[in-house]
């Protein structure tokens, strides 16, 4: 650690401090902290992740921090923004529940800020910028608070918001993390493969859950995950799902029935495609074939063919020996 990332985390655990008192303490936090019992916070959690509210003000931060640290560095941490035009420091964040992000050590390195109701042109969350002690590639949502569960587990499961962490943890269920968005890097496997190889991915029950599930399924199989996937009824995530049925139906119909990649494969490529047209069929099957074409596993192989033999009327033999092509191509 340089005497600058130290600074920064400095600043960075007090602005969480005064975040947290206002939403706890103050008559400015009320409506926010009333959001979140409605969404089903509790004090305890609060507290423990201290969450946080900032005013529809654009120095009460720079005014806690501004005698105790270099304001360009504050800027530079993402907790203040420079505007060259008034050569003025203002809060980056405001009028926001603030959610502070630790990283693997339990250090607040970032905030991501939630409006409480959606506005026009304002983004639903404001995450802190790159810095240096922020990479949204390396940090992954509540996994020092998760660890040891994960081991215990033999098994993690990645959400795309850390709502859905916040939700899981609600419901007893500890070893979860997630990603800040929609990629999943790299050094997000290494950080989950010192714990476990197993790995669940549960992404919302709509279209960009979908393809994220898919993409995060290639990934971690490619950076020798054991990867199963979990999917959503429509246009649940999973925050929504324990809320609607609890957190024992989650675990019970949602992660311990998530699917093998290639019998995921089976239901993405079949969405949005009408199978009662001969094209679309044949589109299904090549999409379909052409992953199963990489796997090793005669019986997989086997079992993938069968199910694409009853879903499309497509005979057995005839997807074999597409799928013969599609391996002799790749070999
Ligand atoms: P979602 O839109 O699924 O949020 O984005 P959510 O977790 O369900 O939150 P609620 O329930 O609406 O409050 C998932 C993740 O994508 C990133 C955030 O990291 C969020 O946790 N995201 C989303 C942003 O960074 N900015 C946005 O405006 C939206
Ligand atoms: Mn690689
Ligand atoms: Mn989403
Ligand atoms: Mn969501
Ligand atoms: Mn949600």
């Amino acid at each position: 650690d340089s005497q600058s990332e130290k600074l920064l985390k400095a600043a960075h655990a007090q602005a969480t401090q005064f975040y947290h008192h206002l939403l706890m303490n103050t008559v400015e936090g009320e409506r926010a902290l009333h959001y979140l019992y409605e969404r089903g916070f509790t004090e305890e959690q609060l507290i423990e992740h201290q969450i946080g509210w900032t005013l529809n003000q654009s120095d009460s931060l720079l005014h806690v921090l501004q005698d105790d640290y270099p304001l360009p560095l504050l800027a530079e941490g993402g907790l203040l923004t420079y505007y060259e035009d008034h050569d003025q420091y203002y809060d980056r964040f405001r009028e926001r529940i603030m959610f502070p992000l630790r990283n693997e050590r339990g250090e607040v390195v970032g905030f991501s800020g939630r409006v409480i109701e959606k506005k026009e042109g304002a983004p639903k969350y404001l995450n802190s910028p790159e810095t240096p002690i922020f990479k949204k590639n390396q940090l992954l949502y509540n996994l020092d608070r998760a660890k040891s569960s994960i081991r215990k587990a033999n098994e993690v499961v990645l959400f795309e918001g850390f709502m859905d962490t916040l939700a899981a943890e609600r419901a007893s269920i500890d070893e979860t993390v997630a990603v800040m968005g929609t990629a999943l890097s790299e050094q997000h496997i290494i950080q989950m493969r010192r714990l476990t190889n197993r790995l669940i991915i549960c992404c919302d029950g709509d279209d960009a859950g979908w393809e994220a599930s898919y993409r995060f399924a290639k990934f971690a199989t490619e950076h020798k995950m054991e990867a199963t996937i979990a999917i959503l009824p429509q246009n649940m995530d999973p925050d929504d799902y324990i809320k609607t049925y609890g957190g024992k139906q989650f675990r019970e119909r949602i992660l311990e029935m998530s699917h093998s990649f290639m019998s995921f494969m089976i239901q993405y490529a079949r969405r949005g495609k009408n199978l009662s047209l001969d094209y679309e069929v044949e589109q299904y099957i090549h999409e379909v074939l052409v992953e199963l074409a990489e796997r090793r596993s005669i019986i997989e192989r086997d079992l993938i063919i069968q199910q694409l033999a009853e879903l499309t009327t497509v005979h057995e033999t005839t997807l074999r020996e597409k799928l013969a092509q599609l391996t002799t191509h790749q070999a």
